[in-house]
């Protein structure tokens, strides 16, 4: 099983980067419950403060395009792929070369489009079982519907962001969608939810068998 997780972080210059709120949490309480049902998981994290769960393979990466080289190496032979990372979907053109110094009133930066790492790999002939994640702030089913057809999932997981939801936090609620079916994972701890979704999976691979 592969388990992408945590945040990417895209350099503006040395000191500074375009980033998001992910702390890893969810992801890699999805590697643990996945480890502790007796797959052979690696994770491939973003920049996070957390401890590698025990007998998890990890690689660490930064920005979205080292995310997606190591999910690229890490494809074959994969049977499942869990998207929880919460991947920037633009970064800055150019990196400067040394701080940006203060000077104007304002500051323009142009950003580029990253490639969507979850599209690549469910764009593949031969695919893992591939299940997204979605990062909501309003109508949560109805645009991780709209995501799991555009990236051709199996599965997605909905939850609701913001601030007194999901980022940071040990608890989350999760709906799992899939191409005819909607199942309310409910709310619970990440590490709770994450076995709940492992236990579907599983359920899933089953009944394809
Ligand atoms: O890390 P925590 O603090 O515990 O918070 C958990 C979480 C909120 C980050 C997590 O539960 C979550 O929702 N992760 C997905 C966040 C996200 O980026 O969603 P999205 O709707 O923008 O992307 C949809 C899917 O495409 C995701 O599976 C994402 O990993 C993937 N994607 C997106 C953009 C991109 N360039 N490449 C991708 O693979």
């Amino acid at each position: 099983m592969l388990v992408k997780a945590g945040p990417t972080e895209e350099p503006i210059d040395p000191v500074r980067f375009v980033g998001n709120r992910s702390s890893g949490k969810m992801g890699y309480a999805v590697a643990a419950a996945a480890a502790r049902a007796g797959a052979d998981v690696t994770l491939v994290s973003g920049p996070v403060a957390l401890a590698t769960p025990p007998g998890v393979r990890r690689l660490d990466v930064r920005t979205a395009k080292s995310m997606l080289e190591a999910v690229q190496q890490e494809t074959d032979g994969t049977d499942v792929f869990i998207s929880t990372a919460a991947v920037a979907d633009y970064a800055p053109r150019e990196q400067a070369a040394q701080k940006i110094k203060k000077s104007a009133e304002t500051l323009t930066l142009e950003l580029v489009r990253n490639p969507d790492i979850l599209a690549t790999v469910t764009g593949r002939k031969r695919r893992p079982f591939c299940v997204g994640f979605a990062a909501e702030t309003e109508n949560v089913v109805a645009n991780a519907r709209a995501k799991l057809e555009a990236k051709k999932l199996d599965l997605i997981c909905a939850n609701l962001v913001g601030d007194e939801h999901a980022f940071g936090r040990d608890d989350n609620a999760l709906t799992a969608i899939g191409a005819s079916d909607e199942n309310d994972l409910g709310h619970g701890t990440k590490h709770e939810l994450a076995v709940r979704l492992i236990e579907l999976i599983a359920h899933r691979l089953e009944s394809q068998a």
